[in-house]
């Protein structure tokens, strides 16, 4: 069974949206354990409620960005973590993180990357953008993390959430925050059947 890390800074609604797809069956995966830099983040709550455990970790906790990151890796190596998911982690993952979870870190954008993206553009400020730029339709985007913030390339992506006349970024918020919750493990589940089905023996 496929043993998932969770980084995350906020509410974890996303993240509660994973650990339910796992107990329902429809993700082949469990959650083995959350990390967050925020010492009281919902997502803390959310992992109680599933009996998964949290840990708060954060940068300005270490003396420098390579103790951080060493302890960040041996905090997922240590609950054999096979895929970590970002889910509304506010912060640059460390790079010799990625590079011990080669292509096995995911992140999900509420937007169609690489529109809307990047640095700074987190909550309601993509909606806002998505809303000012004119489109019609926005979606969801469950990308590979690099180095770049929002930059990856993409694993799935759903598109044709509409966008209508009098949506404020709250709403339009709420709407794409439910395709979010639906996408993400159908996301996972993807990468998991690729890795079992392509991986070298
Ligand atoms: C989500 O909209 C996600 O796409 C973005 O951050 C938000 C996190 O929300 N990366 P939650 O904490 O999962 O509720």
């Amino acid at each position: 069974m496929i043993k998932l890390g969770i980084m995350a800074s906020g509410r974890g609604s996303n993240a509660e949206a994973i650990f339910q797809a796992c107990r329902d069956g429809r993700l082949a995966a469990r959650g083995a354990i959350v990390v967050s830099n925020v010492a009281n983040a919902g997502v803390h709550e959310v992992a109680r409620r599933f009996k998964i455990p949290s840990l708060h970790i954060s940068r300005d906790q270490f003396k420098n960005g390579d103790e951080f990151a060493d302890i960040l890796i041996r905090t997922f190596q240590s609950y054999r973590v096979d895929l970590i998911l970002l889910a509304g982690y506010m912060r640059k993952v460390p790079s010799a993180l990625l590079k011990e979870w080669d292509h096995a870190v995911l992140n999900i954008h509420p937007a169609l990357l690489p529109k809307h993206g990047g640095k700074g553009m987190h909550g309601l400020r993509v909606h806002q953008a998505v809303i000012e730029s004119g489109e019609w339709c926005t979606g969801v985007t469950v990308h590979f993390v690099d180095e770049e913030y929002d930059h990856g390339s993409a694993l799935l992506q759903v598109g044709g959430i509409p966008v209508l006349k009098d949506d404020t970024a709250e709403i339009l918020a709420a709407r794409v925050l439910e395709i979010e919750h639906q996408t993400y493990p159908k996301a996972v589940q993807l990468w998991i059947e690729m890795r079992n089905k392509y991986q070298k023996a």
